[in-house]
């Protein structure tokens, strides 16, 4: 297939295309660049051996979203483009509703226009919010607790309404758990602007000597260890869980249901390995693989933490046939290869 890979530079996005390529499929991608550096698309490239076509422009530009499905053909489109720190969603509401929003809009509606039928998006478990683990695709979203992972609520709930009157549009919703680790090439990883928010970057930077120690947030939860709990998911099996979505949707007949019901087009999957790991567990598991000291302090909780989350992966398992292989030790020794070889990330390039 032809796949139009919004965000194809970030993170997630990426990985997602060498996975994609190795599939099989002819990958272009669209990104600003606005989160994510320009020196991805020659290590993709390296990666994939090939060129990779570039559009450069926020998806929220109508007018060029409408001129690239108007100029090329696409067969399905994978969109990560968004915006995603929480703590700046809250600062900034009304910048993470309309551009995560507005470029879901404008896609959706170049992809109708212009007999585009599949699509895969990237939520969220926080649309989750603090419901009790582990999480199962059909249970009431509690609406999360940051505009962030509204817009993730909200864009579920359109692809829904979207879906419903249009009987050619085939959805893959998936929810990630905690993306962590990078290429095993280490020439692609995860490259946070400024103070990283979430803890695997963290942590790599302390061990490459970038930072000086870890602070815990909460030693004082109701778990083994005191310390919160996540599902850490090594970020080439959430690549492979696009790719066996993507076949899923071009398999799936018109009429086929998963959990949304009887005629319903969307489908909605976990991508996580159904384990859980404390922040300790991590901080151990990165300073061996890295054999680098880890140093850490507990501090105060983080607002809006939950103790404990973790996925049932057994719908991804049972419908893709995809399901997580990899250890939190292999994620870890991935990031460090990642963060070693660039200790400032893309900035070293
Ligand atoms: C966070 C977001 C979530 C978002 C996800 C995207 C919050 C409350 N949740 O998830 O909505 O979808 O990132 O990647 O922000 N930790 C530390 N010290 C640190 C950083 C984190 O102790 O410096 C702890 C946190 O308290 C948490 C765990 O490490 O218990 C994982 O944190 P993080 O990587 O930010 O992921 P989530 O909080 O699960």
């Amino acid at each position: 297939m032809r796949v139009l890979v919004s965000g194809g530079a970030g993170y997630i996005g990426s990985h997602t295309v060498v996975a994609l390529v190795a599939a099989g499929h002819e990958v272009v991608v669209v990104d600003s660049f606005a989160n994510s550096s320009p020196v991805v698309v020659g290590r993709l490239e390296a990666l994939i051996g090939r060129e990779l076509p570039v559009h450069a422009f926020d998806l929220t530009d109508k007018d060029k979203t409408e001129q690239l499905f108007a100029s090329d053909r696409f067969d399905a489109v994978v969109h990560f483009a968004g915006l995603k720190a929480v703590g700046e969603s809250v600062e900034q509401p009304l910048e993470y509703y309309e551009n995560n929003l507005e470029s879901t809009f404008s896609l959706l509606r170049a992809m109708r226009r212009h007999g585009c039928t599949l699509l895969v998006f990237s939520s969220s478990a926080t649309v989750y919010g603090d419901a009790e683990p582990p999480y199962r695709e059909d249970q009431a979203l509690l609406s999360s607790s940051n505009p962030y992972g509204r817009t993730k609520v909200m864009i579920e709930q359109i692809l829904r309404d979207v879906a419903a009157i249009d009987d050619t549009l085939q959805v893959a919703i998936l929810r990630y758990f905690n993306p962590v680790g990078a290429h095993p090439s280490g020439t692609i990883g995860e490259d946070p602007q400024g103070t990283p928010n979430n803890l695997l970057p963290y942590v790599a930077q302390v061990a490459v000597g970038r930072r000086d120690r870890v602070a815990v947030f909460g030693g004082d939860y109701d778990t083994a260890d005191g310390t919160c709990e996540r599902d850490y998911i090594h970020v080439e099996d959430l690549a492979a869980g696009h790719v066996a979505a993507l076949a899923h949707l071009r398999r799936a007949l018109p009429a086929e249901s998963s959990v949304d019901g009887k005629g319903a087009r969307v489908h909605t999957w976990n991508l996580g390995t159904g384990r859980s790991t404390s922040v300790l567990a991590v901080i151990r598991a990165f300073a061996a693989a890295s054999g680098r000291p880890v140093p850490f302090e507990i501090v105060g909780r983080r607002a809006g933490d939950m103790p404990r989350s973790w996925a049932d992966a057994s719908l991804a398992e049972r419908e893709l046939g995809w399901r997580a292989t990899k250890t939190i030790d292999e994620m870890c020794a991935d990031a460090w290869r990642w963060q070693a070889a660039n200790p400032f990330g893309y900035g070293d390039a």
